[in-house]
């Protein structure tokens, strides 16, 4: 079978990782690894190849920065262009960024079966563009891998065939489960000065959060009083950085001192300071996930998520935006709310050997 696995940023590569290399490894698959570009700075890009093992792409599409119509239909002629030459048997997206729905959309009009890893979260926010890329890319789907319950109940909502839909589990906690133990050789605590359990560890780069002055001086109100307590390591999202000077904002972080700032990190040097920290502050998606695996105390910086389970079983308070909120939720993290969390059911490093069994069968 030859497959195509596409990929485009961060949040990709740890997803995709674990399916490519199975695939390689066995005789039944002919994984071609296809990168849009979406990301493409060394930081938020082939550092991640390195550390997860993946090959050097086979197709770089290097479609770059854009508005969402730009980037979308840059990806959306490329793949069109890439899979008329190389006709494949399937395609695989991960997630929900421009590059897994304008993939999907070159795939499905040439009708190349389509598998969408991550498949049935919902946010209910259509604000949000990775809501209408989930939606969409379901709807042309041809097999759904779900990673919790809520996945299975939005989807049959929508009217998707239950046999188009498989609970696999999460592929993003397989990465995370195999890179652990290296992550833990490596000495980050050192770096920054730390103790283990002895700070926090921010990600933000929404642009409900980052392009909005508004939202942004809440978020640092509410930093103030935490990094009063303990120090705060933020690697910074390119768009962040951009937006925190054009906003005005440079000053008011560089002010609070005990907030160390960094480049973006690579996977293991995260994944050696996630797994260490006292509390993770963030908007990202996967890291709401991570956390639960890791069982860290994790604060949310959005009003909803669409991975619930990560508040309902696992380590996540979602708090918003509003600075009493924000430190509502970190009282009660300081407090032990983390402490009787459980990890979701198939959240053991296998979903990625169950998503390629399950190819194998149906075809
Ligand atoms: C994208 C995804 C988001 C995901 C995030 C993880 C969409 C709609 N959004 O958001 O779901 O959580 O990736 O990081 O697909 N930039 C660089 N270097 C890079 C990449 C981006 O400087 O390598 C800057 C550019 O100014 C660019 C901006 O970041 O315009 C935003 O990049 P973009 O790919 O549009 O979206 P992200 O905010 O990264």
């Amino acid at each position: 079978m030859k497959v195509v696995n596409v990929v485009g940023a961060r949040p990709n590569f740890m997803k995709i990782a674990p399916i490519h290399r199975r695939m390689q490894a066995s005789s039944s698959f002919a994984p071609i690894l296809l990168h849009t570009g979406q990301h493409y700075d060394e930081k938020m890009s082939s550092t991640f190849f390195v550390e997860l093992g993946l090959p050097q792409p086979d197709v770089y599409l290097g479609v770059g920065s854009g508005t969402h119509a730009e980037q979308t239909a840059a990806i959306l002629i490329k793949v069109e262009k890439f899979l008329l030459q190389e006709p494949a048997d399937l395609l695989i997206v991960v997630g929900d960024v421009n590059s897994t729905i304008a993939a999907s959309l070159a795939a499905a009009k040439l009708r190349i079966p389509i598998a969408h890893v991550e498949a049935g979260l919902r946010s209910f926010d259509r604000s949000m563009p990775e809501e209408i890329n989930r939606i969409l890319t379901d709807s042309i789907s041809d097999y759904l891998f779900v990673t919790e319950q809520s996945g299975l109940d939005n989807l049959k909502k929508e009217g998707i065939p239950d046999d188009k839909v498989f609970l696999v589990g999460n592929c993003m906690i397989d990465s995370l489960v195999e890179h652990l133990q290296k992550a833990a050789e490596l000495d980050m605590l050192r770096q920054f000065s730390l103790f283990a359990r002895g700070y926090a560890l921010m990600t933000l780069h929404r642009p409900s959060n980052v392009d909005s002055r508004e939202n942004m001086r809440k978020i640092l109100r509410a930093l103030e009083k935490i990094q009063s307590d303990m120090p705060i390591v933020f690697p910074i999202h390119p768009r962040t950085r951009k937006m925190l000077t054009v906003l005005g904002l440079d000053d008011d972080m560089a002010k609070m001192s005990n907030i160390h700032l960094t480049e973006p990190l690579g996977y293991l040097p995260f994944l050696n300071l996630m797994s260490q920290a006292k509390l993770i502050v963030t908007d990202s998606g996967g890291i709401q996930e991570e956390t639960t695996f890791l069982k860290i105390p994790c604060l949310t910086l959005r009003e909803n998520t669409e991975r619930p389970i990560t508040s309902e079983l696992g380590t996540n308070q979602l708090v918003g935006m509003e600075p009493e909120d924000i430190l509502a939720g970190y009282e009660k993290a300081m407090n032990g709310f983390a402490e009787n969390a459980q990890i979701p059911p198939l959240w053991d490093g296998l979903a990625s050997k169950r998503i390629v069994d399950i190819l194998q069968q149906v075809n």
